[in-house]
């Protein structure tokens, strides 16, 4: 698991683990993302459910929406940043998993006393409640943005209590974004019934992610190999890869950039 560095606090997601130098592309997406967030900033809640295949890039797009630039110009924009995985558990389910996650990583003097007992399997009941009550509060002081990342491994209390902090009051300073990989959610999946209820509500947006262009499959072999790549291993991993990031990034690791090698190399991997 990786963390990366956010505004008031670190946020630790099941991506980025640095098999894939630096972030291209997806210009469109982040304005997406950064203008949930600045409405909540301005007192407008939001969520925003970014869905795709596996290895789209939909973690580490939020990644790199929500972190602190380098040059620490963007420090304090978003406020608090805040962030759990959901795990994909087979043999039992834990209550609020990633909620508990992401309010553990709340500086001590903002995070909520009974946390602990409010993940109970006793008390799961009042958790909506409390955790509600803990964001009312903790947004009046500063913006809040909650990432939920793998929604579709997500414990029924996870869900229920994500439902009622949105369907609270509306003008906290609160964006939740959710990450969700299609290809999990089967038919009668309880996921399907929240997402249709989500949709309804007027602030839920969704944002869906699709492969990189070229250009931005480009970018990532410049970003990996540190040099620009040759177009033919451009045009090579970009058929090969389906322009999934995950994919160029792994298909990309025993090709050399230049032109001599490269197309040989890769066909023969
Ligand atoms: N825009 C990008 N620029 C550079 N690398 C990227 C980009 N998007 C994704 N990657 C890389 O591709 C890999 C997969 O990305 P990521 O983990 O975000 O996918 P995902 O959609 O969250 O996958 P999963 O469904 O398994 O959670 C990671 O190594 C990530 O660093
Ligand atoms: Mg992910």
């Amino acid at each position: 698991m990786a963390t990366v560095q956010c505004h008031t606090a670190r946020v630790a997601t099941s991506a980025g683990t640095g098999h894939s130098q630096g972030f291209v592309g997806r210009i469109h997406e982040l304005e997406t993302i950064r203008s949930v967030v600045d409405d909540a900033r301005s007192g407008r809640m939001g969520a925003l459910l970014v869905s795709g295949d596996a290895g789209i890039g939909k973690t580490r797009l939020v990644e790199a929406a929500t972190a602190t630039p380098a040059d620490g110009s963007g420090a304090d924009r978003d406020g608090l940043v805040l962030g759990g995985a959901c795990l994909p558990l087979s043999t039992m389910s834990v209550p609020l998993a990633p909620l508990r996650a992401a309010l553990r990583r709340a500086p001590p003097e903002l995070r909520p006393p009974a946390l602990s007992g409010a993940a109970s399997h006793e008390v799961t009941g009042g958790a909506p409640v409390l955790i509600d009550d803990w964001l009312e509060r903790v947004c009046t002081q500063q913006p809040v943005v909650l990432v939920v990342d793998d929604l579709q491994w997500a414990d029924e209390s996870t869900l229920d209590v994500l439902m009622f902090v949105l369907a609270g009051s509306t003008d906290r300073r609160l964006a939740v974004l959710v990450t969700l990989r299609y290809g999990e959610i089967g038919t009668g999946h309880p996921l399907n019934r929240w997402l249709a209820d989500m949709r309804r509500m007027p602030c839920v947006s969704k944002l869906s992610l699709g492969p990189l262009a070229r250009h931005e499959t480009r970018d990532q072999l410049a970003a990996i190999h540190g040099v620009t790549p040759h177009e033919s291993l451009v045009t090579e991993v970009f058929t090969r890869s389906g322009a999934t990031p995950t994919s160029t990034s792994s298909s990309s690791r025993h090709c050399p950039p230049d032109p001599v090698t490269s197309v040989r190399t890769c066909r023969t991997t």
